[in-house]
């Protein structure tokens, strides 16, 4: 990788000069140190993407150099140079996170392809890094907001699922009820999290295309095979596979993928050989393949097999006390994203939102939050912010008060009694969590006064 930096540390005034021309001339960027204490200085000042470092040095020896580099930077490339025979000092350095050994005499050859290798490894990972880091930021896993007994029951569902051997996990739900984020969750919360998680959009390829892409396909096995190529099945290996819009994957693959599921096997396109699979997988649809299989549109035996485990996602407006607490969820998140300053939402738009019925779910919500945030000045959410449908829905079905009953949040009582006390201690609790500690949006969500809930506070060793 031209234009990257690479830091010698030699005390052989030969070796030095070699590498720096031969380094130089396929357009690295070089520095050089004699001793371990100048390759230290002179590490700080020029942050080299790689090192070769030889083991024998006046002074602190290239090992303990070894182990200073990478305890300042894990993801740096070193090459360390041992001279010939002195296998066990190779070893140690690989065992202390060397990238690999060269032995002295070398070849120069030899130096620039490892660094060619080691660069482009290096350079892959950090990509990876900041992808896994947008696709977090897209898919929170460590913030679903569930207030709901209904969301409340799933997550803990989806817990235990994440804990199981579970072959399979079917998600339903209406779109932007957050069956994507469920996967993902699963994922992250079970054994698997190390691995990949793998999607696939079964509506976007056409079937063929989506064979070789859930299979892979063997050298020659169709005219445009110029190569093997893995599937999806294959890289997922060991963690998840999530296949979105199952509903619409053709009668024929279905088939296919049923053999698959029951034979945890499979073959690439054209390939003899079986190849074990070895990830969960989750399949989703907002559609209700229920019908699709009295339809014949669906294959009822793949049907029964996917549905091992069915987890059915509720629509926004049939868990409505998550409404306010996700709104505020997304009013930090969009306020750290976009450096604004937005401190909550009035009564008005609570109950306004409390009452929509929201047919785009979630992501809705998230949607119509997001470009508030963006594009209103306030530091309170009004309801003229709303886009005009959601306002004129309000006028349309008058607002009623935003409380749930008591009655529908499904509150038990165990056997063997409870603590009423511990009980508003929980809630005192939740509602200073999911109003970020802020003492007067929750009491107003508790319905009592700023003053009651401080009083409760102190009587819990809250405050
Ligand atoms: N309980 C929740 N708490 C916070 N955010 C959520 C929750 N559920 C969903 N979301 C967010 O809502 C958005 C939509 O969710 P997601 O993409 O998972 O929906 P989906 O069911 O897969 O929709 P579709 O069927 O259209 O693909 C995402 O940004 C997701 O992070
Ligand atoms: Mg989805």
């Amino acid at each position: 990788m031209t234009g990257a930096k690479i830091l010698v540390i030699d005390d052989e005034k030969l070796i030095r000069w070699s590498l720096e021309k031969g380094l130089k001339q396929i357009g690295f960027q070089i520095e050089t140190a004699s001793t371990g204490e100048e390759g230290l200085q002179k590490f700080e000042s020029f942050l080299p993407d790689a090192v070769i470092l030889d083991n024998k040095l006046p002074g602190i020896q290239g090992l303990d150099i070894l182990n200073e580099l990478r305890s300042r930077d894990p993801r740096l490339v070193v090459l360390f140079m041992t001279a010939y025979g002195t296998i066990e000092t190779a070893v140690e350095a690989m065992k202390r996170g060397a990238y690999d050994y060269i032995n002295k005499p070398f070849v120069f050859e030899e130096i620039k392809q490892l660094l060619d290798k080691a660069l482009y490894v290096q350079r892959l990972d950090t990509e990876v890094q900041s992808l896994k880091a947008v696709v977090q930021k897209q898919y929170d896993t460590e913030n679903v907001i569930s207030f709901s007994p209904a969301m409340r029951n799933i997550l803990s569902m989806v817990d235990k699922i994440a804990r199981s051997e579970a072959p399979t996990v079917m998600l339903t739900g209406e779109s932007g009820t957050g069956k994507d984020l469920m996967a993902r969750v699963i994922h992250e919360r079970g054994p698997r999290r190390q691995r990949p998680f793998v999607t696939i959009n079964c509506s976007a390829l056409p079937e063929s295309l989506l064979e070789s892409e859930l299979f892979g396909y063997e050298k020659g096995a169709f005219t445009d095979a110029k190569q093997m190529k893995r599937g999806q099945f294959e890289l997922a290996s060991g963690g998840t596979i999530y296949l979105d819009e199952i509903g619409e994957i053709a009668l024929g693959l279905q088939v296919k993928l049923l053999q698959v599921i029951e034979n945890r096997m499979f073959r690439r396109v054209g390939g003899v050989k079986d190849i074990m699979v070895e990830s969960l997988i989750i399949a989703a649809t907002n559609i209700n393949l229920a019908s699709a299989v009295e339809a014949g549109m669906f294959r009822r035996d793949l049907f029964y097999r996917l549905n091992l485990i069915p987890i059915e996602l509720p629509p926004l407006r049939s868990r409505r006390e998550d409404i306010v607490p996700i709104a505020l969820y997304f009013i930090r998140k969009f306020n750290d994203e976009f450096h604004r300053h937005f401190k909550g939402l009035t009564d008005e738009v609570k109950k306004i939102l409390t009452e929509y019925d929201w047919p785009g779910n979630i992501r809705e919500l998230r949607n119509v939050i997001e470009r508030i945030v963006i594009l209103e000045n306030d530091e309170t959410i009004e309801a003229n912010h709303l886009p005009i449908e959601m306002r004129q829905f309000a006028e349309v079905t008058g607002i009623p008060s935003h409380f749930v009953p008591a009655q529908e949040l499904g509150i038990e009582i165990p056997l063997e009694g409870l603590s009423m006390e511990a009980v508003e201690r929980e809630l005192v609790v939740k509602a200073l969590n999911i109003t970020t500690q802020n003492q007067t949006k929750a009491a107003k969500m508790l319905d009592i006064t700023r003053d009651s809930l401080r009083y409760k506070m102190k009587k819990f060793g809250l405050l």
